[in-house]
């Protein structure tokens, strides 16, 4: 899953170099533009007959000329988009960054998104992701859809990805096998102690979710090293964007190597013996890895590219439910009440479950802990989400995307609309999510825009509420949990992530107390879903 947050590269030039250069090119510049940008509304340009009733969108401009909001946006990041949103009464407006022309559009025209051709994730991703992963060209020229081949393949990887996480029988198998995992994680710690919350759950449940889809406890997850490493290189995308090797410090740049390597080194050799031998009949072809894996080298991927697209991978399947398990943590250690209407719940729960708790009754049994899950969506889901404009094309009917251009939706403006959501929008509010009598309340659920807006969605939608919650029922039940400063306050600021929901901008210490075990199985077990 691969959302925008920051523009990196942008956000990494130093500010007086921008000043300096700019000063130097602002007149050339503005002369240019003048001559040949056809930024008025509804401007005609020569020989455009497709397009000519069509309006680009109107350009913002900022205080500071050209590179006003390179510098905004490099001081608060994804904010800077939203506060821009917020600004204005456009529903769509043009900003121009460096050389990336940036279309942001407001929630009045996102119904219509899904109905806008030309627009590719893949380019958008190779832009925040090229140099801070160090991917290869092959991999970009692939990702970037620019002959036939390419095009076919995201389309065909995206249906492989709903196949994989969306099946009911595939999420009972998947909430299982995480279950073990973080079950086994838990019994490492064998006495009182105390731990970094956030270093922590990475380690538990990164660690989990990855041993369900690399090869176990054989696999590159299976190492504490290697996750160890991850966690310092998935949180400092925006570090390792940095032109300027030198700025982003050899220990990162090592963090880096060592994760690329494991991933080279993850022999699909031994991931074929492992899951053969796991499981007597089903062939690595069949399994999820294998699938991408033959993709990928179908629509051209060099073999060394392999690594590449393990990594987008990783980068698509875990910041996302990390950051929302954290922010669930950081709520309930904050919230003493909630916190023990919460273990109420869940205790009321294992009570009347008969050994094994069925996460399809979950909403039902604990609707406090799941109006947390989507509090924290809400309220830590401003992000961005966007697309690249492959060619020239429309959106409803009125505005003309010129290709070469991004097509930015900040979802903040969605989640802190007053009307939709009360004049309580900046407070963190669960009961939000409740009715009256104190039951889960879809009904706001469906202002959620987390899981994307461009007309497809998060194929782990299903399967990231499980984990989620998998994860901090066996944390409740595993241990007293108590912040080592009371009262604790959850941070107001997050860490520079470059997709999708932000992190915490500081971890939190807290003591824990081995509860008595309960010996509860955690299952899945329904034929319908919820988000
Ligand atoms: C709170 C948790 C999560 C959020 C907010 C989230 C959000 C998103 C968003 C916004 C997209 C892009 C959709 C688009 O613009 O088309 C996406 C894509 C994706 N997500 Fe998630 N996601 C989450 C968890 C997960 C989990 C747990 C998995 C898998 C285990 C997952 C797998 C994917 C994949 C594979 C894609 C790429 C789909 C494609 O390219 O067709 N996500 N996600």
């Amino acid at each position: 899953m691969l959302l925008l947050h920051e523009l990196p590269e942008l956000a990494q030039i130093p500010l007086t170099s921008i000043f300096l250069v700019s000063l130097l090119v602002i007149s050339a510049v503005l002369l240019l533009l003048r001559s040949r940008s056809p930024s008025t509304p509804g401007q005609k340009r020569p020989g455009d007959c497709v397009f000519r009733d069509l309006r680009i969108p109107e350009s913002l401009s900022s205080t500071i000329p050209i590179v006003g909001h390179v510098i905004k946006y490099a001081r608060n990041g994804h904010h800077y988009f939203s506060t821009l949103c917020f600004s204005t009464s456009l529903p769509i407006f043009t900003i121009r960054m460096g050389s990336s022309k940036i279309s942001l559009i407001k929630p009045g025209l996102t119904k219509s998104l899904p109905k806008v051709r030309h627009l590719t994730l893949g380019a958008l991703v190779v832009e925040i992701f090229k140099r801070s992963l160090d991917l290869d060209e092959s991999s970009c020229s692939l990702l970037k859809e620019e002959d036939e081949l390419s095009r076919q393949f995201s389309p065909q990887l995206s249906r492989l990805f709903r196949e994989e996480f969306i099946p009911v029988s595939n999420i009972r198998k998947h909430v299982e096998q995480l279950d073990g995992f973080i079950q086994s994680e838990l019994s490492l710690i064998k006495d009182t102690r105390r731990i970094q919350i956030e270093d922590w759950m990475f380690k538990c449940f990164v660690g989990s979710l990855g041993k369900l889809l690399w090869g176990g406890d054989d696999g590159p997850f299976g190492d504490p090293a290697f996750v160890s490493h991850l966690r310092k290189f998935l949180l400092n995308i925006q570090r390792l964007s940095n032109p300027a090797k030198f700025m982003i410090g050899d220990d990162l740049l090592a963090s880096r190597r060592f994760v690329r390597k494991r991933l080279d080194g993850f022999s699909f050799d031994d991931y074929t013996e492992k899951c053969t031998g796991q499981d007597k009949g089903s062939r690595v072809d069949d399994s999820f890895l294998g699938r991408v894996r033959a993709l990928c080298l179908q629509h051209g991927a060099s073999a060394d590219g392999w690594t590449d697209h393990q990594l987008l991978l990783i980068f698509g399947l875990v910041p996302n439910v990390m950051a929302a398990s954290t922010w669930m943590a950081h709520h309930l250690l904050a919230d003493p009440i909630l916190m023990s209407k919460v273990r109420r719940e869940l205790d009321c729960f294992i009570k009347t479950s008969d050994g094994a708790i069925n996460l399809a009754k979950g909403p039902e049994a604990c609707p406090h802990l799941y109006a947390v899950w989507y509090e924290v969506l809400r309220y830590h889901g401003g992000f961005t989400i966007g697309r690249y404009v492959h060619e020239d094309t429309t959106l409803a009917g009125r505005y003309l995307l010129k290709k070469g251009s991004f097509l930015l939706a900040p979802l903040r403006p969605h989640h802190f609309d007053q009307q939709i959501w009360g004049p309580d929008v900046d407070i963190f509010r669960p009961e939000r999510f409740l009715t009256k009598d104190g039951k889960l309340d879809y009904e706001p659920t469906k202002n959620l825009r987390v899981y994307g807006l461009f007309g497809s969605l998060c194929p782990g939608r299903f399967l990231a509420v499980h984990f989620a919650i998998v994860g901090i029922i066996r944390l409740l039940l595993a241990f007293d949990i108590t912040p080592v400063r009371e009262p604790h306050v959850p941070p107001d600021e997050c860490k520079d992530t470059l997709v999708g929901l932000v992190t915490p901008a500081w971890d939190l210490e807290v003591s824990l107390e081995r509860r008595e075990d309960e010996h509860v199985q955690i299952i899945f077990d329904d034929l319908g879903q919820g988000g």
